[in-house]
């Protein structure tokens, strides 16, 4: 029996209510987002500029060490190309020896989303890949490494800058003059081969959580610190404020011979130990997976290390090691505010409170940088100034620098980060709430100056590798 037309008139009446109610719904909310997005988006800008630095005289940086090429190329495509009929098992391999194991160990970290950098022992292997790679749609070169890419960064945001490493003549070429090299002469390059995904790419039966890299590399020059000697030399005279070290994870899983490793680290030391009290030190966490040698930088450099910058995957590694913890691989991609700021107070502690062994006075700091916020935490009274514009220049910075634009795009950007966030999962954690016309939130407690900047999350991705050291030089420029 069919319904009475009332019936009918009545449920098309209710449909069309509920479209429009829906459609009105997804309107406002879009509305609202796009709302808070712009007031952060302007919010933050003006904080960069208000705390924009200036200073008469131009900063002296020393950062350390290595440079090599990057191939940027795309992760699945090249993988596809290598052929082995075996099927792939996620699982870490610390070196890669065949392609089972560099394509377990990418399968590993890819459907984690989380970065991730390995030696490849095979030369004939690695080889074969960078031919590939090479010819591979949207592949192209870059002048790469932690150090290189820092001290690039400083040189922009106005700093006089010293870079330790050795590299070719063609390398040198990819660098503005004003940066002072040293360490002497190359034949050939280091390279290391980045692989890229996007948020969602499938490759088999696995999908990547967000956009990320994995990075291979046959690195024989950077693992050793072959700079170390030109760069000591000269830092007595360069006198810098601030000295830089990163690239060390190049020596992750190297295989050095007996005893090799711990005396470049001892000679780190002896460099670090030679500045005056003027120096302050900067760590650049990357992603060391081999435990001994976190343990022999907990015991030999960490020790003299004033300030820390690190991602989210990073924190609990640096936690381990200064707790004598043991590592974890991957860790939370998306982790809360809470649960950062609640590691970073651990490790703050021991930065913090440890004898200062060199004698100087005490200037604890520490940067995590995610995809969704900034956070930097500094001792309250030492001399890292302006928390509050490094936090909203540390924000801008991740934009730009993955949506490779100088200009924020709103129409490329998202907020991931809620409305409010807790400042602890303990006892007497409180809600913070952001002002978005005003977005970086600072406070303080127990000593410590905390600024929460949220970030402007690009959606339409062109760069991951260098972010973090990219982002970690913005902010210390702003506080030197
Ligand atoms: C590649 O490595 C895997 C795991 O270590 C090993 O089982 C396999 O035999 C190796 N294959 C070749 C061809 O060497
Ligand atoms: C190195 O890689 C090549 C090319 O994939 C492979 O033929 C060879 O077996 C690998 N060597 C080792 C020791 O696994
Ligand atoms: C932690 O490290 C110790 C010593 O290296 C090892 O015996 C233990 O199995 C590790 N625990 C985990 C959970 O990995």
């Amino acid at each position: 029996m069919a319904a009475p037309s009332s019936w009918r008139i009545y449920c098309f009446g209710s449909l069309i209510t509920i479209l429009i109610a829906f459609l009105y719904s997804r309107v406002t909310v879009n509305d609202i987002l796009n709302e808070r997005l712009h007031q952060v988006t302007t919010g933050l800008l003006e904080v960069e500029i208000k705390h924009a630095v200036r200073p008469k005289v131009s900063p002296k940086v020393a950062v350390g060490f290595g440079a090599c090429k990057d191939l940027f190329t795309d992760a699945s495509e090249l993988l596809a190309r290598l052929n082995t009929e075996i099927p792939v098992t996620p699982f870490h391999y610390n070196v890669l020896n065949n392609v089972t194991e560099l394509k377990s160990t990418f399968a590993y970290f890819y459907q984690h989303g989380a970065a991730a950098e390995r030696f490849m022992s095979n030369s004939t292997l690695f080889s074969e890949m960078i031919a590939i790679g090479a010819q591979l749609p949207g592949a192209h070169w870059a002048l790469g490494g932690n150090a290189p890419v820092m001290a690039s960064r400083f040189n922009l945001e106005g700093c006089e800058v010293l870079l330790g490493t050795k590299m070719s003549e063609d390398l040198k070429s990819y660098f503005d003059p004003r940066i002072k090299i040293s360490g002497g002469n190359l034949a050939s390059d280091d390279i290391h081969l980045i692989l890229e995904y996007k948020s969602g790419d499938s490759w088999g039966k696995l999908t990547a959580a967000r956009a990320n890299r994995f990075i291979v590399h046959s690195d024989l020059n950077n693992p050793t610190i072959s700079s170390l000697n030109d760069f000591t030399a000269e830092l007595k005279s360069f006198h810098p404020q601030l000295l830089v070290i990163g690239g060390l994870q190049m020596m992750d899983n190297f295989p050095f011979k007996p005893g090799q490793r711990r005396e470049i680290l001892q000679k780190i030391r002896n460099t670090i130990l030679d500045l005056s009290c003027w120096t302050r030190l900067h760590f650049e966490m990357a992603s060391f997976t081999d435990e001994s040698l976190l343990q022999d930088l907990a015991e030999l450099v960490f020790p003299y290390i004033d300030s820390f910058g690190m991602n989210e995957q990073e924190l609990p590694n640096l936690y381990a090691a200064l707790y004598k913890k043991n590592i974890s691989l991957v860790s939370d991609t998306y982790p809360r505010v809470a649960t950062v700021l609640d590691q970073m107070r651990e490790v703050f502690r021991v930065v913090n409170t440890r004898q200062n062994q060199r004698g100087c006075e005490q200037h604890a700091r520490i940067h995590v940088h995610t995809l969704a916020y900034q956070v930097i935490m500094t001792r309250h009274g030492s001399s890292w100034k302006n928390n509050l514009g490094a936090a909203a220049k540390a924000s801008l910075t991740a934009n730009r620098h993955t949506c490779g634009s100088g200009e924020i795009d709103v129409a490329k950007a998202r907020l991931i980060l809620d409305n409010s966030f807790a400042s602890s999962k303990h006892d007497g954690g409180r809600r913070i709430h952001i002002d978005d016309g005003k977005p970086v939130s600072c406070w303080r407690e127990e000593g410590v100056h905390i600024c929460v900047a949220p970030v402007l999350v690009c959606t339409e991705v062109l760069q991951t590798a260098g972010g973090g050291d990219t982002i970690s030089s913005a902010a210390l420029a702003y506080q030197i």
